[in-house]
């Protein structure tokens, strides 16, 4: 944890995707595979109809979930993240296109109440919650921005992702042996040289808890699938991508 000029404690992940949004036109040309053929469809899935609705996109990165979250109908879609430098890569995407996506820096586990949103969407975020309490908080403040019946769409790192997935998807986990719950590991995109990235170990169960005790109700999760347009010239790395994947969706309803 850091420590900012008001006193109050910040996740310290901000310096490491501020490098990589220095570079992020390499990392994206990697993981795009798996983001187009089974990540992007399955959440979209989930996401269900949109139009109307008022969303906040937690750890939006460079925005582009956020900003195909506007273009399926959203209103005052909001994007939110730890780094200035992704959210800077959002503002000049939102600039050179406008979609009226408004976007913000903070620190998901002490954001304020930001606005009343229908849903909150968190897409590969919670695994860089480094405690048990970090991870509350997180739940927390995404419980605190909803309005009763919102839901929660979340898109996280499958703690239980196949080696041959993972080397199918473009990535190399090197998670210790018999982790724990909140133990810090490696994952390497592998740009040339591979660009490294400090995550944290979650079980999914402890995620789905974690959820539960922040008041959300029917929390369900299930492995990002293969999409029905993928072409046969692509299925063959699409399947071992889906091979016990390295994403799972969780969805949760604030009751
Ligand atoms: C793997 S990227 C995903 C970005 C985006 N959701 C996407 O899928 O394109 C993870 C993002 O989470 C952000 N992040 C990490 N810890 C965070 C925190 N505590 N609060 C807010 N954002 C955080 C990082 O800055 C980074 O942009």
């Amino acid at each position: 944890m850091m420590i900012d000029n008001g006193g109050r404690e910040m996740a310290d992940d901000t310096d490491q995707y501020d490098q990589i949004a220095a570079s992020f036109d390499e990392v994206e040309a990697i993981i795009r595979f798996v983001r187009e053929n089974l990540e992007w469809p399955s959440f979209e899935a989930a996401l269900g109809q949109l139009e109307g609705l008022r969303v906040l996109d937690v750890g939006c990165g460079e925005g582009s979930f956020t900003r195909r979250i506007a273009q399926l109908g959203a209103k005052d879609v909001v994007g939110m993240d730890l780094s200035p430098g992704m959210i800077a890569l959002a503002e000049q995407s939102e600039a050179a296109n406008p979609l009226g996506v408004k976007y913000h820096v903070h620190d998901l586990g002490a954001m304020p109440k930001l606005a009343e949103f229908d849903v909150v969407t968190a897409v590969h975020v919670l695994h860089y919650a480094d405690s048990r309490e970090s991870m509350s908080a997180m739940a927390a403040t995404m419980f605190a921005n909803l309005v009763s019946g919102g839901r929660l769409v979340a898109l996280s790192a499958n703690a239980d992702s196949s080696a041959r997935s993972e080397a199918a998807a473009g990535f190399k986990t090197s998670r210790p042996e018999n982790p724990r719950e909140g133990d810090k590991f490696k994952v390497a995109v592998l740009t040339d040289p591979p660009t490294e990235i400090e995550v944290h170990h979650w079980p999914t169960s402890t995620i789905v808890g974690i959820l539960e005790e922040a008041g959300f109700a029917n929390v369900v999760w299930e492995q990002v699938k293969v999409a029905n347009f993928v072409t046969d010239e692509d299925m063959d790395r699409a399947q071992r991508c889906a091979e016990n994947p390295t994403s799972l969706i969780i969805t949760a309803l604030k009751a």
